[in-house]
C-alpha cells in the first residue's frame, strides 16, 4: 500500500496544540489535519473523523466519504452529527460523557453565581474608576441560601451541579426523563411531573438536556413567562434550547432578574440584547474549558476511533434516538 492508499483520520486541527504529534491509527491510517475553515472533501480513503461540535456532519458530509467508519465528536454533545443518517451509512458515533461533567458543572456554578450575585454590573463599576464607594444599596443580588435550584434533564452534568448544591444551602428540584433516586437519598432532591412546576417553584433554573427536535425552543415565551420573579436563568447545555428573543424580554420586563449563558443558538454569535443587558451574565461556550478536561476529551475521542478501526466496541456510542 504506497502512502496515498492508506486510509485516513482527519481530525479537526484546532485540536493540534492539545493532541502534539499526531498520533499513530490502527490499520496503518494516516493522521490529518482538517482545517477549520474547509468543508469536508471528497475521500474515499477516510474512515475517520474527529470534528468539533461547530462542524455539521449530515448526510451530505458523510456523502463525501463513502469509507468513512467513525464519527468520534469532540464533544459530550451531539446535536452536530446526523445519528441516524450514520446509522444507515453503517458509521458509528461517538462522544465525550463523564471526562467533562465536573469541569462542566463548576463552570455552572460559576455562571449561576455571577448572575445572581451581579457579577457582571460589580466588575464594570469597577473597572469604570467611577465607584464612589461602598452604599448599603450598591447591586443588591439575589441569596442562594435557602431557596430551590432546578435542574432540567438530570443526567451526568445535571446531577453534578446539583450535588454541589447543598454546598451553598441550596435545596434541589428536577425534571428529568429518569427518576434520580440517588439525587433524591442524597440531596432530598424533589421530582417534578411537569416542567411548569419547576419553573414555577424555582429560584434559579439550570439547563441540562440534550438539543434535539423535541427539546429545542423548550424554554419558550410561555415557559420564561412562568418562572418565578426574580428568579436566574443558567444554561450551559445548547442554546438552542432557549427563544432568544423571549430571554432578552423576560430579563427585560420579568420575571427574570438575571442570566448565566454560555452557550447560543447560532454560536459564535452572541446575540446583542443578550450581551448588552446588564442582568445576563455571557461567556464564550466554555463549560469544559480546562487544560485536563480538554485533553481527556481528546484522549477519549481518539481511543473510539482507534477501537472502531480495530473492529472493536467504542467506548461512548452514541445511538439514533
Ligand atoms: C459539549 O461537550 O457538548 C460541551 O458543550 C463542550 O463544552
Amino acid at each position: 500500500m504506497t502512502a496515498e492508499e492508506r486510509p485516513v483520520v482527519l481530525v479537526a486541527e484546532e485540536l493540534e496544540p492539545l493532541v502534539g504529534d499526531p498520533p499513530a491509527w490502527p490499520s496503518g491510517a494516516r493522521h490529518r489535519w482538517l482545517p477549520a475553515d474547509a468543508d469536508l472533501p471528497v475521500d474515499d480513503g477516510v474512515v475517520g473523523l474527529v470534528p468539533l461540535l461547530s462542524r455539521t456532519v449530515g448526510p451530505r458530509e458523510m456523502d463525501r466519504l463513502p469509507r468513512l467508519r467513525v464519527v468520534a465528536n469532540y464533544a459530550v454533545g451531539y446535536d452536530n452529527v446526523d445519528v441516524a443518517a450514520a446509522a444507515e451509512r453503517g458509521v458509528a458515533v461517538t462522544n465525550t460523557p463523564d471526562v467533562l461533567t465536573e469541569s462542566t458543572a463548576d463552570l455552572t456554578w460559576a455562571l449561576l453565581l455571577a448572575a445572581a450575585r451581579r457579577l457582571r454590573e460589580g466588575l464594570e463599576l469597577a473597572r469604570s474608576g467611577e465607584w464612589e464607594g461602598w452604599r448599603p444599596d450598591l447591586l443588591l443580588g439575589r441569596d442562594l441560601q435557602g431557596r430551590t435550584l432546578g435542574i432540567v434533564g438530570a443526567g451526568r452534568i445535571g446531577a453534578a451541579v446539583a450535588r454541589r448544591a447543598p454546598g451553598f444551602g441550596m435545596r434541589v428540584a428536577y425534571w428529568s426523563r429518569s427518576q434520580r433516586a440517588d439525587l433524591e437519598r442524597d440531596l432530598g432532591a424533589v421530582r417534578m411531573d411537569d416542567l411548569s412546576e419547576l419553573l414555577a417553584a424555582a429560584d434559579v433554573v439550570s439547563l441540562h438536556l440534550p438539543l434535539t427536535a423535541a427539546t429545542e425552543g423548550i424554554l419558550d415565551r410561555d415557559a420564561l413567562g412562568a418562572m418565578k420573579e426574580g428568579s436566574v436563568l443558567v444554561n450551559t447545555a445548547r442554546g438552542g434550547l432557549v427563544e432568544t428573543e423571549a430571554l432578552a424580554d423576560a430579563l427585560r420586563d420579568g420575571p427574570l432578574a438575571a442570566a448565566g449563558l454560555d452557550v447560543y443558538r447560532d454560536e459564535p454569535e452572541i446575540p446583542k440584547a443578550l450581551r448588552e443587558l446588564p442582568g445576563c451574565f455571557v461567556l464564550p461556550h466554555l463549560g469544559s474549558a480546562t487544560v485536563r478536561t480538554r485533553v481527556d476529551m481528546w484522549e477519549l475521542a481518539a481511543e473510539n476511533v482507534r477501537r472502531v478501526l480495530r473492529g472493536d466496541e467504542p467506548l461512548t456510542p452514541v445511538e439514533p434516538s
